[in-house]
């Protein structure tokens, strides 16, 4: 009996666990561009989608140039998440072709989300320097 109830408390501390981790990940607060969304595009996307490297002829580097004109459909549409490529790519299933990023492994979950709730708040990314995305291996001076 004690031994049952044990087992009973564990489950009910994981369904717990997962379902606060969700929570959290849909919190209230606004997201951050330069702590929460920043990081993602410079560590997984940037170092394809720079002036350099112009893969797809995308460049995410400033939001000026991620805001151009693309004849496959706008990369960003503030509000709506289901129009925006740069949401989409990430939802699709692996193996297809424009599933993002191209290589290595998927964007986690919670990250997905976080940059949906960014486009959905209006997909705020500031001018300047703070708005400046530079690929991962570059700072290091690589
Ligand atoms: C290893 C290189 C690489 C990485 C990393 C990468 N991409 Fe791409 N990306 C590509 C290539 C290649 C294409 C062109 C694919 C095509 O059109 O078939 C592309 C195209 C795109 C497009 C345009 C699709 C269209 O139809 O116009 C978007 C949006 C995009 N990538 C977003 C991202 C995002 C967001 C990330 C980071 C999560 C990312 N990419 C990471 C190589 C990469």
């Amino acid at each position: 009996m004690i031994i049952n109830m044990k087992i009973h408390l564990q489950i009910a501390l994981v369904a717990c666990l997962s379902a606060c981790t969700a929570l959290q990940a849909a919190g209230d607060s606004p997201v951050d561009f330069v702590k929460q969304i920043k990081p993602i595009l410079a560590d997984r996307c940037v170092e394809c989608h720079n002036s350099e490297t112009l893969l797809g002829e995308l460049n995410l580097q400033t939001r000026a140039l991620a805001f151009e004109k693309r004849k496959t459909g706008p990369v960003i549409v503030p509000k709506n998440a289901e129009k925006s490529m740069l949401y989409l790519v990430l939802t699709l299933p692996a193996k297809d072709k424009k599933a993002m990023p191209a290589t290595g492994h998927r964007i986690p979950k919670d990250e997905v989300s976080t940059i949906r709730q960014w486009i959905t708040e209006g997909a705020s990314w500031p001018e300047g320097e703070d708005g400046v995305i530079t690929p991962k291996h570059k700072k290091a001076g690589k």
